[in-house]
């Protein structure tokens, strides 16, 4: 038997993070012998530096919160944030792009509910710009390319058009001219071998460019239409109001949105495919940079040329040290943000396989003094390892402006993993980018260095289903306000500047989680 305690810490200087840089260990044996052991310091030299110089990896278990004055009810905290340099979200969170989590579907509906989603980049440039396309088309104050027919078109290829687009009505046009409107309830029981021109109403309610929602609200609504058309003086059609935007735009108030009113839309790509980030630059306002370790030169020089080439902010990542920050925010011209943390996500293996990683908690730390002390003014999204409302918080405190969640979002019905039953519970399926079925796709096997191409840096499973993302966000919102209540912030800035940190113990980690209690999920009836 052999007992370890640690006696006489000698808090030394060269230790950054505060920590002892010299620990004296006694060793008593179970004969009663005491060994004196110094672990490290007692001499010097390059190799045994590198323990005495060794920071603390720290992760979202090693800290909680401490507490702060509170001035602020939760439920009057904001967590507005800014996403990029130029975009700001009602929420802090971003879905990952993965091929479990976020297609349209998942990336409409954060961006209604004031989050943003990151189109995953495992399919051809076609599928992922199709993917971009409905994000943008899912809402729009002003629709810009709209679906139209001519006199000539049959009310057979009308209906087909109206089938695929999933519309109720389209506008006909004659050399760019508006020259009436055919809708659903013109062709009903109408002969699919005539012509659109034997039906459609010629007499249409247009609008000018410019029109304001409650002007146009007030056309629609005077009219009883549903469709309101944009016109130059000319007649030429240059836009389409519809009455369903504008109930959705109502029923969204804290939308992520563009300039025009439709959803905000990111999507991932390689830093060396320059076709697909020039493809997706025509749809997408957000382009982030998908590798797995940012800091390298090659991959620098091929994020400078698409950073020339597109109109798109571009978010580089991932890193996670001062040093890649640095480097970022003095060779590059125009990063929007930082993805930030490598290793920490729940479907990682990179750092067990390698033992190399930059844990998001320490990242975020290490990324955001750089940005402070370049003023660089770059937001910074934390990525992996959220596992709750509390992770959230802390990351924000750590100086993230936005948090990057994986396996939270695959539970949700939006993301496009399959859905499983076992014994009664339902489960969907998530997948890290690095794990070997996602890799057998092949699109986006270069997130990962070259030698790692045969070798998983990912795994696949299955997560709880949790139905509907909404209920996820709202769980996550009111953790995160509790939570910045109970450190006294009232915004993300407020958390930045006030909120300090606590070390816990693995004591401690259990004395903070439900202890000596049966739950009810552990019994047999449960
Ligand atoms: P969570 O914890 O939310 O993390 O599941 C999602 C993040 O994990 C990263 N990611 C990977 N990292 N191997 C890795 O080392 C992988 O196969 C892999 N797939 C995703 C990614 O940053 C994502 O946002």
């Amino acid at each position: 038997m052999t007992d370890i305690s640690m006696v006489s810490p000698d808090l030394g200087s060269g230790a950054r993070s505060g920590w002892p840089a010299r620990i004296t260990i006694n060793v008593i044996t179970g004969i009663n012998q005491t060994h004196n052991l110094v672990v490290v310091g007692l001499s010097e030299g390059f190799f045994r530096d590198k323990f005495k110089n060794a920071m603390i990896a720290t992760t979202f278990r090693d800290v909680i919160l401490s507490l702060g004055r509170s001035e602020v009810e939760p439920e009057d905290v904001s967590v507005r944030t800014a996403v990029t340099k130029e975009r700001q979200m009602k929420i802090p969170f971003v879905s990952s792009p993965m091929d479990t989590v976020t297609e349209s579907e998942m990336a409409i509906a954060l961006a209604r509910h004031g989050g943003l989603g990151v189109l995953h980049r495992n399919c051809t440039v076609e599928e992922q710009c199709e993917m971009a396309k409905r994000v943008k088309k899912a809402e729009a104050l002003v629709i810009r390319d709209v679906v139209t027919v001519t006199p000539s078109t049959t009310i057979a290829e009308a209906l087909a058009l109206m089938q695929k687009h999933e519309i109720s009505g389209l506008p006909v046009v004659e050399k760019e001219r508006l020259v009436g409107i055919l809708t659903g309830r013109d062709v009903r029981f109408a002969d699919p071998s005539l012509n659109v021109e034997n039906l459609m109403t010629r007499k249409v309610i247009t609008a000018r460019e410019g029109i304001t929602i409650d002007d146009a609200k007030e056309l629609l609504h005077e009219h009883r239409i549903e469709k309101l058309p944009i016109v130059d003086v000319d007649g030429k059609l240059s836009g389409l109001i519809t009455i369903k935007d504008i109930i959705l735009r109502g029923r969204f108030p804290d939308a992520t949105r563009d300039d025009e009113g439709r959803l905000l839309c990111a999507a991932a790509t390689s830093p060396f495919d320059l076709h697909r980030a020039k493809e997706l630059d025509k749809h997408v306002d957000i382009l982030v940079i998908d590798v797995a370790h940012f800091h390298n030169v090659k991959v620098f020089e091929a994020t400078k040329k698409i950073m020339k080439d597109v109109n798109a902010e571009v978010v580089v990542g991932n890193i996670g040290t001062f040093k890649a920050a640095e480097e970022a925010i003095t060779k590059l011209d125009d990063v929007a943000a930082f993805r930030v943390g490598i290793g920490s996500g729940s479907i990682c293996s990179t750092t067990a396989v390698t033992r190399a990683g930059a844990p998001t908690l320490f990242a975020t730390c290490e990324v955001a003094d750089a940005v402070r002390q370049y003023r660089a003014g770059i937001p910074i999204i934390a990525d992996g390892g959220i596992r709750g409302a509390g992770d959230v918080a802390v990351a924000l405190a750590a100086g993230a402006s936005a948090v990057m969640i994986g396996n939270l979002f695959a539970r949700c019905k939006e993301a496009p993993g399959t859905l499983l039953t076992i014994g009664g519970r339902h489960y969907k399926q998530y997948r890290g980018m690095g794990s070997p079925s996602a890799r057998a796709k092949r699109y986006a096997i270069d997130r990962y260095s070259t030698p790692a191409k045969g070798l998983p840096e990912g795994v696949e499973g299955w997560v709880p289903y949790k139905g509907e993302v909404a209920l996820a966000l709202h769980e996550l919102l009111a953790g995160l306000k509790a939570a910045m209540g109970y450190a006294g912030a009232s915004s993300v800035s407020d958390l930045w500047e006030k909120a300090t940190f606590l070390m816990i113990s693995q004591y401690g980690e259990e004395e903070a989680s439900p202890h000596d209690i049966l739950l009810p999920s552990e019994t047999e009836r449960g």
